[in-house]
C-alpha cells in the first residue's frame, strides 16, 4: 500500500497550533448539527420524491444530524468526493479522510433534477431532506485503492463499496426525524462537550472500539487516565460486519467494567453511531476528527486501529494520525501491542516488559469467538470474568 502519510506530511508541516488548555474547537471551527425537527418540514416531505435508504447511509445521516462529522453538512458532491479520495482533504484544504456519499441507482438519479428536494426515508421511520446539487458516478476501483489500499473483495469495506451503485447524489441534508431507536448511551457532541465542561475537564482522551472491552483496552484507557482529566469511552454502534460481536453486548461489557473497575466520576460512556468501514489509517483519522468534535483533546490509537485481516501494518494508523495531529489540533496517544505477561503479573507492552513472548497471553478476536462457541470462557488474563460471562451468555443466544 502506498504510504498515505507521505502525501499529506508536507502540508501538515504548515500546521495549526497544538492542543492548548480547554476543549478543542470542532473541526472547521463550529459544530453543524443538521436537525430540523419542525412539523412544517415533516409535512413538506410528503410532497417530495421518496428515496428509501438503509444501512451505512442511515448511520451517516445520524452523524450529520448530531454534528459528529462537522463541518460536513450533507452528502459529498463530485468535487468534494474527488478531493477527499485523492488528497484526504476537502476542497478548501481541511483534512478529511473518508468519502461520505449517497449511492442511488442510475434510474433514481435520472429522476432527480438538480435543485429539487428529496425525502430520504428509513424503514425505521427516520426521515431526511436532501437538496440535490450534484449527480455523479464514482470510480469504485480508484476509491477502493485510495481509501482502503486494496481492491480485494475479501476486505469488508471494499466488499460493501462494490455492493453499492456507482451513481451518487450530492447536496446539503437536513434531518427531519432522527432514527427512533437510538442507542440509549448515544450523546451528541454538544452533550459530551457539556458533560466535560460540567466536570471541569481540560483534557479528555477518547477511546474508539468495535469490540467488547478486554484487558488490553482497559490498559490503554487507564494509561490515558493517568495523563488526562477524563475519558470518553466511545464504542462504535453503527453497522459492523456480521461476525463482529453485537453492539448491545459490547456496551454491556463496558457497563460491567465501569461498575467495578473504573473511577466513575472520571469516565463518560457514550456510543458512536458511525458505521465501521475497516479503512485502517484513514479511518483512524476519521475517528480522531469525530472525537475532536465530541470535545476530546486526546485520541487513543493502538495496534492495527480500524484494521481487518492483514490489510494494514500494525502501526500504519499511528503513523498517519501522527503526521496530521498537529494540523488537526489533537494529541494521539499511541500504544504498542499490549498483553498480559505472566512473569510481570501485569499488563505490559514490549516497552515495559523484558520477558520472552512465551510468557505473554495474547488471543485474537477469532480465537475468542471460537472459544465462546465451544462453551469455554476466555481466560482472566485476556478479559475480566464479568465480561467473559456477558460474552458467554451472548454466545448462547439463538
Ligand atoms: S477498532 O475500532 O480499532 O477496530 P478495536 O476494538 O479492535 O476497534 O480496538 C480499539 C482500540 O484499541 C484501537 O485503537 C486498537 O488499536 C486498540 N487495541 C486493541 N487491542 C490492542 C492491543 N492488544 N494492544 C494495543 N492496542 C490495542
Amino acid at each position: 500500500m502506498r504510504d498515505p502519510a507521505e502525501a499529506v506530511t508536507a502540508l501538515a508541516a504548515q500546521a495549526a497550533p497544538p492542543v492548548a488548555g480547554g476543549l478543542p474547537a470542532p473541526h472547521g471551527g463550529r459544530l453543524r448539527p443538521r436537525i430540523v425537527e419542525d412539523p412544517a418540514e415533516l409535512a413538506r416531505t410528503a410532497e417530495m420524491r421518496q428515496i428509501p435508504v438503509a444501512g451505512r447511509v442511515l448511520d451517516d445521516l445520524e452523524l450529520l444530524a448530531s454534528g459528529a462529522i462537522s463541518p460536513l453538512s450533507g452528502f459529498m458532491d463530485e468535487a468534494t468526493y474527488r478531493s477527499v479520495v485523492e488528497r484526504m482533504r476537502l476542497p478548501d484544504g481541511l483534512i478529511w479522510p473518508l468519502p461520505v456519499t449517497l449511492p442511488v441507482t442510475a434510474d433514481q438519479a435520472a429522476a432527480c433534477p438538480l435543485g429539487t428536494d428529496l425525502a430520504l426515508v428509513g424503514a425505521d421511520g427516520s426521515l431526511a431532506i436532501l437538496t440535490v446539487e450534484d449527480r455523479f458516478t464514482r470510480d469504485l476501483v480508484w476509491e477502493a485503492r485510495s481509501v482502503y489500499g486494496t481492491e480485494d473483495p475479501a476486505h469488508p469495506g471494499v466488499a460493501a463499496l462494490r455492493s453499492e451503485p456507482a451513481t451518487c447524489l450530492g447536496g446539503p441534508v437536513w434531518v427531519a426525524r432522527r432514527r427512533p431507536e437510538r442507542d440509549p448511551h448515544e450523546l451528541d457532541p454538544a452533550e459530551t462537550r457539556a458533560a466535560f465542561a460540567a466536570r471541569g475537564w481540560q483534557t479528555v482522551a477518547a477511546f474508539q472500539s468495535r469490540n467488547p472491552a478486554h484487558r488490553a483496552h482497559e490498559y490503554l484507557q487507564k494509561c490515558a487516565l493517568e495523563v488526562c482529566d477524563g475519558l470518553l469511552l466511545h464504542p462504535l454502534v453503527g453497522l459492523t460486519k456480521d461476525d463482529d460481536i453485537p453492539a448491545d453486548v459490547r456496551l454491556r461489557s463496558y457497563e460491567a467494567l465501569i461498575a467495578d473497575y473504573y473511577p466513575r466520576e472520571r469516565v463518560v460512556l457514550g456510543a458512536f453511531p458511525a458505521p465501521m468501514r475497516y479503512a485502517g489509517p484513514r479511518e483512524a483519522v476519521f475517528h480522531a476528527i469525530c472525537r475532536k468534535n465530541y470535545g476530546c483533546t486526546h485520541f487513543i490509537v493502538g495496534r492495527d486501529h480500524a484494521g481487518v485481516g492483514d490489510f494494514y501494518g500494525p502501526f500504519d494508523a499511528q503513523r498517519l494520525l501522527g503526521a496530521l495531529a498537529r494540523e488537526l489540533g489533537l494529541a494521539p496517544l499511541a500504544f504498542e501491542h499490549a498483553f498480559y505477561c505472566r512473569r510481570c503479573g501485569a499488563m505490559a507492552t514490549r516497552k515495559t516488559c523484558p520477558h520472552d513472548p512465551a510468557h505473554h497471553v495474547t488471543l485474537s478476536g477469532t480465537a475468542v469467538r471460537a472459544m465462546l462457541r465451544r462453551g469455554e470462557l476466555p481466560p482472566p488474563e485476556y478479559t475480566r470474568p464479568e465480561v467473559a460471562r456477558i460474552l458467554a451468555e451472548a454466545a448462547r443466544r439463538p
